[in-house]
């Protein structure tokens, strides 16, 4: 297909799914605004409405809390939406916003990226209004992260549940999920197989199959630590005294120490002073991914934050310190060698969520092996930074050859390249534009 062609299908989608001043990243199945998704979906929309690009961003702000945290969903107001808004009830906590609801929990801090990206479609005048703006908000963010969810000071932030990573269901948060957070009920509505009565609840299986999807099982967990969370009103220090688990993402702090690093150039351009600390918070947090660093295996890890014991179990987040730019020349190496391993990760139509030789690799099954274009764009871009262009155009190239045959998909079959998950997914239509534009 011809690229104009294809940058066309991939705008109409984007047009489709737009929902006043945010995208939706699927209208059926995902209805609402979510973070990372506004993020990728505005690195693709300034190619061609940068004034769109700024609102989308504008209206994730909206949903900031007044402690600095920026929600992974701000809802839909509309009246059929009710009971969505209703599972997290943010007005239980005093820091959320008035004007709208949002979740209690955050997902990865990519705003700087898309702002930054956004700053260069602008004139120089434009771009420091624009930075002058929102800058000192996603600063706030990032001090809220590096802050409330690092309470050791430990240069690592943790998250709470699964979906603030943005991998809902990677193997090795769905293992301590299972292990640490299943309360005696559920427990006993899989014994009784009573667990699929969730599923007049979901969403998502209404739309996708099931094997593509979280157990029953999960959903009910994770729906349980939701309720768990609201009962504590969204309050870390409650959350944590007598947490079951939470985990130190490797995926996530990669891409915050990324971001901070945008953000002192965010600064820089803007010609604003950065606030009191913020720096050494910055080059605590970008050091401490090397305490993820398993030197035996050669992966980085996600750490468990109350042992400290790494969750030995290899997926994508694995590989996404190469997006940090925070590691060496050596882990990079090692890194793309993993890419490149036809019994990992090197297959047909990478990069696999998870590798093919991983215990919980699944085909079809959402995060656990599908491959996805946000984070092959995150790894293109971090290969480029350590100066393997080659395998960046490689990735590139496979990248576009999936949405050029079955359309902008949520997530493709690593090993036959099927397309799987919503049709018409914002954040695959936008990254195909930038990749394509490129
Ligand atoms: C799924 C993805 C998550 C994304 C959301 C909306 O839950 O796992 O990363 O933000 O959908 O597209």
């Amino acid at each position: 297909m011809e690229h104009k062609h294809l940058i066309k299908i991939c705008r109409d989608v984007l047009d489709l799914n737009r929902n006043k001043d945010h995208t939706m990243p699927a209208p059926h199945l995902y209805p609402h605004q979510w973070l990372w998704d506004s993020c990728f979906t505005a690195i693709g929309i300034r190619h061609f409405d940068t004034d769109r690009a700024i609102r989308e961003i504008d209206s994730l702000l909206e949903g900031q809390w007044s402690n600095g945290m920026i929600p992974n969903m701000i809802f839909d107001g509309a009246k059929r939406y009710r009971a969505d808004r209703n599972v997290w009830l943010s007005k239980s906590s005093p820091y959320s916003p008035d004007h709208v609801a949002t979740s209690g929990i955050t997902q990865p801090p990519l705003v700087a990226e898309a702002v930054m990206r956004i700053g260069e479609k602008l004139s120089k005048t434009k771009r420091v209004a624009f930075y002058k703006k929102v800058v000192p908000k996603i600063a706030f963010y990032h001090e809220w992260l590096m802050t409330e969810r690092d309470p050791h000071e430990e240069g690592l932030t943790l998250q709470i549940h699964p979906w603030e990573t943005g991998l809902d269901n990677s193997p090795p948060w769905m293992g301590q999920l299972h292990e640490h957070s299943k309360p005696w009920w559920i427990a006993l509505l899989e014994k009784l197989h009573l667990d699929g009565l969730v599923s007049l609840f979901r969403r998502d299986t209404r739309y996708l199959p099931p094997g593509e999807r979280i157990t029953n099982t999960e959903a009910l967990i994770i729906f349980d630590m939701v309720r768990r969370f609201k009962r504590k009103s969204y309050d870390i220090t409650k959350i944590l005294h007598r947490s079951l688990f939470c985990i130190e993402d490797v995926g996530f702090n990669s891409i915050l120490a990324r971001n901070n690093s945008i953000l002192i150039d965010l600064y820089k351009e803007a010609r604003m002073k950065m606030p009191e600390g913020l720096g050494q918070k910055i080059e605590k947090q970008s050091s401490s991914l090397q305490k993820c660093w398993d030197a035996q295996t050669g992966f980085f890890f996600s750490r468990d934050f109350i042992t400290h014991d790494l969750l030995k179990e290899p997926t994508i987040a694995s590989l996404l310190p190469l997006y940090s730019g925070a590691i060496t020349k050596d882990q990079a190496n090692r890194i793309v060698e993993c890419l490149m391993d036809r019994k990992s990760f090197g297959l047909n139509h990478p990069i696999p969520s998870v590798p093919m030789n991983g215990a919980n690799f699944d085909e079809v099954r959402y995060w656990q092996g599908p491959s996805w274009v946000n984070t092959n764009w995150l790894m293109i871009d971090g290969l480029k930074r350590y100066g393997f262009h080659k395998e960046a155009s490689m990735i590139t190239e496979k990248t576009l050859e999936l949405v050029n045959l079955h359309g902008p998909y949520e997530y493709f079959s690593a090993l036959h390249g099927n397309p799987l998950g919503a049709a018409d997914f914002s954040w695959t239509a936008a990254l195909t534009i930038d990749l394509l534009s490129d």
